[in-house]
């Protein structure tokens, strides 16, 4: 059908909002209440636009177009209709703007200076006071003299989750949004209410008040948390990561959950190791490269394990796989066995890992034991070094029952006792690689942050390894290692590896 938006003519699909004509235009109508993931609720009235002919204003969000419809969104009725419902919003909202978290990213601020702009007539001592800085979960707070009971956080609970913990409570201007009884907000997509809420009603507890937003600078990167893979920005400034966000990707909800948001933690943590901590002490991670490398050196091939993960990236486990060819031990590990899917019908993986599709195409080309296999090897007695990610040496040495000295990279601040080396390795946040998802879809982290000096990621130091036992394999370079993954494995052949824009999905 055919209509007219401020005197440009368009052509949409029957049901099309005016919102949403309006939008693939490129004209944006203001909105509060609406959401593109939600439901329509048509409560804040921001949106209301005029209709030639009409004698009404309607709002645009929940009105749908009708053919030769004439749509002006910018008329000097919308206009002033624009700033009566923000002064209308405004009558009780806080003079919190100066200290208010929310700054630089408020829809209040933001369509006050664009469509307000008028002198309050409302006394400062005649507002509504309600309730400030309230625990309602583990990683938000709420301030509900800030709300414009949009309720997209009530519908979010709703719609998305289901778990339905909010609700609005009272009639007129003693309403206000609530815990139902019994209820805390604590489930796992919690931090999307801080996302979604168009004001400083509902912000993260862990990031409120660390750094103003337009401080921080973005890189467009995926979350490791899970075998989803989804689309984030790591939000960053001066080497610190401050906050994950969604980043809108076809295929993918708008939302991320709680854990894989949590998942920045582990840098910079206080125990996470920059130095290299071997036998010998503390060392600089060169150092440590060359402490593992002269283990390595005095056994034979036979005598070493190495330990690939589905938790390591694509270039990761090809390094490892051809370290392990390199020195010519059969006793490698590049299997993992998971039945990932959706296990919530909103995002989280049953895989915890972003990379067990990876790691299989890996261990189809270059083989190895399978991972009950490998524990029966290191029971043996025949293996006296293993090297490999932190979290899965640990588990295998205790499955086999046994001790065996090791090396061991760590991207986290978990404690590793006991091992002969624990070598720092850098993180998805620190450097580019690749994962590949359950659904088979490359992943792309992009490096958000530097690493320590010195900290390199896994593929080079398996490198540098690799050349001080003198058996290179020649994987200096992260061009090096993505040439070598599209002659190696015959399903990467065509992928895009060092294309940033181009999607790819495994046959
Ligand atoms: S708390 Fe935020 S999201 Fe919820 S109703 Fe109020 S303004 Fe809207
Ligand atoms: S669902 Fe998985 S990939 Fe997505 S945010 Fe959560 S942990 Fe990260
Ligand atoms: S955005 Fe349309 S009524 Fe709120």
């Amino acid at each position: 059908m055919k209509l007219k938006i401020d005197g440009k003519e368009t052509q949409v699909q029957p049901g099309t909002s005016i919102l949403g004509a309006a939008q693939a235009m490129g004209v944006l109508i203001p909105r509060y209440c609406y959401h593109p993931s939600l439901s329509v609720a048509g409560n804040c009235r921001i949106c209301l636009v005029e209709i030639e002919g009409a004698p009404k204003l309607v709002t645009a969000c929940s009105t749908p177009c009708a053919e030769g419809m004439s749509v002006l969104t910018t008329s000097e009725k919308v206009r002033a209709a624009r700033r009566d419902v923000l002064e209308f919003l405004l009558i009780n909202h806080p003079l919190d703007c100066p200290i208010c978290d929310q700054a630089g990213e408020c829809g209040l601020q933001d369509y006050y200076m664009e469509h307000g702009l008028h002198k309050s007539r409302f006394p400062q001592a005649d507002k509504v006071r309600r309730h400030k800085r309230r625990d309602v979960g583990k990683y938000l707070v709420l301030d509900n003299e800030r709300c414009i009971l949009c309720t997209r956080c009530v519908r979010f609970c709703e719609e998305v989750t289901k778990t339905g913990e909010l609700c609005v409570r009272e009639r007129g201007d003693r309403s206000y949004i609530d815990l139902k009884p019994g209820s805390r907000l604590d489930n796992d997509y919690s931090l999307n209410i801080a996302d979604i809420c168009p004001v400083g009603a509902f912000t993260s507890a862990d990031f409120r008040f660390k750094k103003r937003v337009w401080f921080l600078e973005r890189t467009a990167s995926v979350c490791a948390g899970c075998a989803t893979g989804c689309p984030i920005e790591v939000h960053h400034r001066d080497n610190i990561v401050y906050r994950l966000m969604p980043r809108p990707e076809e295929g993918f909800p708008a939302w991320l959950c709680d854990e894989g948001r949590m998942t920045c933690k582990s840098l910079r943590a206080p125990g996470r190791p920059a130095a290299a901590f071997c036998e010998e002490g503390n060392l600089k991670p060169a150092a440590g490269l060359r402490f593992a490398a002269s283990r390595l050196g005095k056994l034979k091939p036979e005598q070493v394990a190495i330990f690939g993960s589905p938790f390591m990236s694509l270039e990761d486990n090809l390094a490892l796989a051809e370290l392990a060819a390199a020195i010519g031990t059969k006793n490698f590990c590049l299997h993992f066995s998971t039945e990932p899917g959706i296990k919530d019908g909103i995002l989280k993986n049953t895989d915890h890992s972003p990379n067990s599709r990876g790691l299989a195409l890996i261990h189809a080309v270059y083989g190895g034991y399978t991972r009950e296999q490998f524990s029966e090897r290191l029971a043996s007695g025949e293996v006296r070094f293993v090297l490999g990610r932190n979290e899965e040496v640990k588990a295998a040495l205790a499955a086999a029952k046994t001790d065996i000295p090791s090396s061991v990279f760590s991207f986290s601040d978990e404690p590793a006792p006991g091992r002969a080396c624990v070598l720092p390795a850098a993180s998805h946040f620190e450097s580019d690689c690749l994962f590949i998802n359950y659904a088979g879809r490359l992943r792309r982290a992009r490096a958000a942050v530097k690493a320590p000096e010195g900290v390199l990621p896994v593929w080079q130091a398996a490198d540098r390894i690799a050349s001080m036992l003198g058996a290179p394999i020649r994987l200096e370079t992260r061009a090096a290692v993505l040439e070598r993954l599209k002659a190696k494995i015959p399903e990467l052949a065509a992928a895009p590896l060092s294309d940033d824009k181009a999607e790819f999905e495994l046959k």
